[in-house]
């Protein structure tokens, strides 16, 4: 291993870039994102000074956008990168290749930096060194740099589209349409719409990568990542149930957008760090309907995008929330959307909890039968299974290995649940019952981290 590649190392780097992005994120919102763009700069000189440690003084931390994934460092940091979209897409645009960061970067000078690389600044664009040079000396720039290609003009390596593509082009589109909501604009679901027929194509080609991309752990709090897996399933669950183009598009949609009225959540309760006082709870409580009341408003909205959105906290005989004027049953796609949802939510790593084994979370989801859409839940269980495709497992020779696919069949026709198709790290496929193996567990996070 890289002596600089220590956990905590790669922990500070996967800070520092979701801080960065966060906070870029948080100056659309203007003045409604004010606080939460001061915490996540505060979070990032943090995480500078951390990746300091033990430099010179005069090292420069230094940010490789025309990486994919991204790399800080030369720490390749695929999970902070999946949702690193509008400052990859920004830095693109200004012709930024590398940021540069002092060890005395500031909180001040961070955010001048983001503000000239976002649009708040008028005059701040900029395609050649020369003027950034002069930028930077305008704004009185010297701990935080931004350093264009070598050829002006030239864009970063955009030509491969791989997995990681697919997946940020969904986190942006989030994250575009909750500032949009804030706004008060128009949604752009032509382009949520091709974003998600592009990943209903990858996950059809390449599922395990998806959905073991997916697995990362997530620390934004804007649900961002929480929406991009929610879909993922969703997709994956209906694909596998037989769903044509069509409506993969509108269960990939509704999915993706079932959470966008938290975007008008106040700030101070979507991201409060502990337990919501019962007002606050009452807050968070009104995001299906605002949801589906931003969603209406959409011209050429499907249905049952906006249903998801208003019923994916009701159970199958409408109780939950919100309370429905009139009796009223959520729909096929919610009923899809809200086993996605908590499924999501139980097993997700979160920075203050493990995730649940994938079984101990199904096993909950089947407690109550009036909890879920049964037929929904049965089809679930089935095609995520104990072992997930794109999961890291642990064998029973203590090795680790991805789970690619488990449609594989016992000697008796029944399907083998410890024993799917499985690869190695390096990528080579490990035939199970030839070599008298098994699945014991899901692998513990930090050996899934290698797996995948
Ligand atoms: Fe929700």
């Amino acid at each position: 291993m890289n002596p600089t590649n220590t956990p905590q190392r790669y922990a500070a780097s996967n800070t520092l870039l979701d801080a960065l992005n966060d906070a870029l994120f948080a100056q659309g919102l203007g003045h409604a994102g004010a606080s939460r763009r001061q915490q996540r700069l505060e979070d990032a000189v943090d995480a500078v000074a951390m990746l300091h440690r033990g430099h010179r003084e005069d090292h420069l931390l230094s940010i490789d956008l025309r990486r994919q994934p991204i790399q800080i460092d030369g720490i390749e940091l695929p999970a902070a990168s999946l949702r690193a979209g509008r400052l990859r897409r920004l830095a693109e645009e200004r012709g930024v290749a590398t940021i540069t960061l002092a060890a005395r970067t500031d909180v001040g000078q961070l955010g001048i930096a983001l503000d000239l690389l976002g649009e708040s600044r008028p005059g701040a664009l900029a395609d050649d060194v020369g003027a950034w040079t002069d930028l930077h000396c305008r704004y009185g720039l010297q701990a935080v740099r931004l350093v264009s290609t070598l050829e002006p003009g030239a864009s970063p390596n955009r030509a491969r589209r791989d997995t990681l593509d697919e997946l940020q082009d969904l986190a942006s589109q989030v994250e575009d349409n909750h500032l949009a909501a804030v706004q008060g604009d128009e949604l752009g679901l032509d382009e949520t719409r091709s974003v998600v027929e592009r990943a209903a194509a990858a996950l059809e080609e390449r599922p395990s990568e998806l959905l073991g991309l997916a697995h990362y752990d997530d620390i934004d709090r804007f649900t961002v990542g929480h929406s991009v897996r929610v879909a993922l399933l969703a997709m994956h669950t209906a694909g596998a149930a037989g769903f044509d183009h069509d409506r993969l598009q509108q269960v990939g949609t509704a999915a993706l957008l079932h959470d966008i009225g938290k975007s008008l959540v106040p700030a101070h309760v979507l991201f409060k760090r502990g337990k919501l006082e019962p007002e606050e709870w009452a807050a968070m409580m009104e995001h299906p309907r605002l949801g589906a009341q931003i969603l209406v408003a959409q011209p050429h909205i499907d249905d049952c995008v906006v249903g998801a959105a208003f019923c994916h906290h009701m159970r199958p005989d409408g109780a939950g929330y919100p309370k429905a004027l009139m009796p009223f049953r959520p729909g096929s796609v919610s009923g899809l959307v809200r086993i996605c949802d908590v499924f999501e939510a139980l097993t997700a790593v979160r920075p203050y909890k493990h995730g649940m084994a994938p079984a101990e979370a199904l096993a909950i989801m089947h407690r109550d039968p009036g909890e879920f859409d049964q037929a929904w839940l049965r089809h679930f269980a089935r095609t995520i299974g104990p072992f997930p495709v794109g999961s890291a497992v642990e064998l029973s020779d203590g090795s680790v290995a991805r789970v690619v696919d488990l449609d594989v069949r016992a000697e008796d026709g029944s399907r083998a649940w410890d024993r799917p198709r499985v690869v190695l790290e390096d990528g080579r496929e490990l035939d199970l019952a030839a070599n008298g193996l098994r699945v014991l567990r899901p692998a513990l996070p930090g050996a899934q981290m290698a797996a995948v």
